[in-house]
């Protein structure tokens, strides 16, 4: 059951962690420790509460937050919890919402799409939004909201609604920390949903971590050019090279999740950089060689999640230890890194990205023949 959450699987090393640089490791660290934090609560109410304070530990602009939840029988998404300013209001003041209104209600059309959407200036595409009880709060009216869906394991649990009275206040890495947060608690309301209900067991660790694990990339898909499709075609690669080379069982589970997380510490890295249409300077490629590190202080707190490090942490290492963060060199890199590097490489090569346009086939295949022995270990290659 629970308890087993805490076991603890063989960390890296802590020496092997560099000190926290920014603020933006320590969002992070934050949000996987948040990440824990709900998957232990089985009270909704303290799962709400939770989560609404999380949201403002990650963001100093919040001044509202909505929780709602989702009616699939009567279709429509009911306020569980409304905070502002740090002080819970009555929640049940606020109307319910009706999915069929998605053409009126940016909320319906969310639920609806289970896709997150943020508003720059509420007031610029909406002017009475203030007199609607939707966003109806004290103080100054909301000008920047996002708006993100609760889903867990493809069942729609409900929408949270996050308002500034500040306009173009969330970027897309506030909003993916959002989404992180948002989607794990999503998963603990799914949990406690099934309990309460005596047809159903609510879901068992394995399932738990899936669930967490699929939530986090969607949250990751929010704000990096990455797709479903790509991370998937990634995935499936991955899994097929490790085969070839002899891993099975277990192994290929963990292979399997590491890949799908492995540019989660992407989400510390701020927008200007990892869009940036141009090369990085030397103090933005500081910034995103600490990547790796950062999805390390994400998935360190949460035990089970160990066994997964190996390719979010060592996928740029380099075969001839040249790479980063650690430079290690040749098998003190983990196999699934390894392998992991080549197909990382295979794959952003051939895609665009926004500092390039994709490279033709035959090029990317001379390339990594070419780093056979220096990037890669050649007998992955
Ligand atoms: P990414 O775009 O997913 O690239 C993953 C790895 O593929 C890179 O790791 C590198 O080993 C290889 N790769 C990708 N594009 C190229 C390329 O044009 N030429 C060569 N020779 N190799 C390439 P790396 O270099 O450690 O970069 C890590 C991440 O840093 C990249 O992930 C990307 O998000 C970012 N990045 C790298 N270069 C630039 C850049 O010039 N501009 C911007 N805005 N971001 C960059
Ligand atoms: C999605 O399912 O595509 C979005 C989920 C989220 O907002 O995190
Ligand atoms: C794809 O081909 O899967 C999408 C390309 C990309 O996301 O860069
Ligand atoms: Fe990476």
């Amino acid at each position: 059951g629970r308890a087993a959450l805490r076991v603890s699987l063989t960390p890296l090393p802590r020496e092997t962690f560099l000190p926290r640089s920014s603020e933006q490791d320590t969002r992070l660290a934050a949000a996987g420790e948040i990440g824990q934090a709900l998957l232990e609560l089985i009270k909704p109410p303290e799962i709400y509460s939770r989560l609404a304070s999380s949201i403002y530990q990650l963001h100093p602009s919040v001044s509202t937050v909505y929780i709602s939840l989702f009616d699939p029988r009567r279709k429509r998404l009911f306020c569980v919890h409304l905070e502002h300013e740090h002080t819970a209001l009555d929640a049940s003041l606020v109307p319910d919402i009706h999915l069929a209104d998605a053409q009126k209600n940016l909320q319906a059309e969310v639920m609806l799409s289970g896709q997150a959407q943020v508003v720059d200036d509420l007031q610029a595409i909406y002017p009475l939004a203030h007199r609607n009880p939707l966003y109806k709060t004290p103080g100054k009216p909301p000008r920047s909201v996002v708006y993100l869906p609760m889903i867990s394991k493809g069942v729609k649990i409900g929408l949270v609604q996050i308002h500034s009275p500040l306009p173009g206040r969330f970027n897309q890495t506030d909003t993916a920390l959002f989404g992180l947060v948002t989607n794990t608690a999503a998963i603990a309301l799914h949990n406690a949903q099934l309990a309460q209900d005596l047809e159903h067991t609510s879901l068992d660790l394995a399932q738990t971590y899936e669930a967490t694990i699929e939530g986090w990339t969607r949250a990751l898909e929010l704000r990096d050019f990455t797709t479903e499709r790509h991370t998937q075609r990634v995935v499936t690669i991955t899994i097929e090279l490790s085969k070839k080379l002899g891993l099975d069982g277990r192994d290929l589970l963990r292979v399997r999740r590491g890949a799908q997380l492995h540019d989660i510490g992407k989400m510390g890295i701020p927008d200007q950089i990892l869009l940036k249409p141009g090369p990085l300077d030397d103090s933005e490629w500081r910034i995103m060689r600490r990547h790796p590190v950062y999805a390390y202080e994400l998935l360190r707190p949460i035990p089970h999640f160990n066994e997964i490090l190996e390719i979010p942490y060592c996928h740029h290492e380099k075969w001839d230890g040249s790479g980063y963060p650690r430079r290690l060199r040749g098998e003190e890199i983990p196999l699934s890194a390894r392998i992991f590097s080549v197909v990382d490489v295979w794959d952003a090569l051939s895609s665009n990205r926004p500092y390039r346009a994709a490279w033709p086939a035959n090029q990317v295949i001379d390339y990594i023949d070419y780093q056979s022995n220096k990037q890669f270990e050649p007998e992955v290659t």
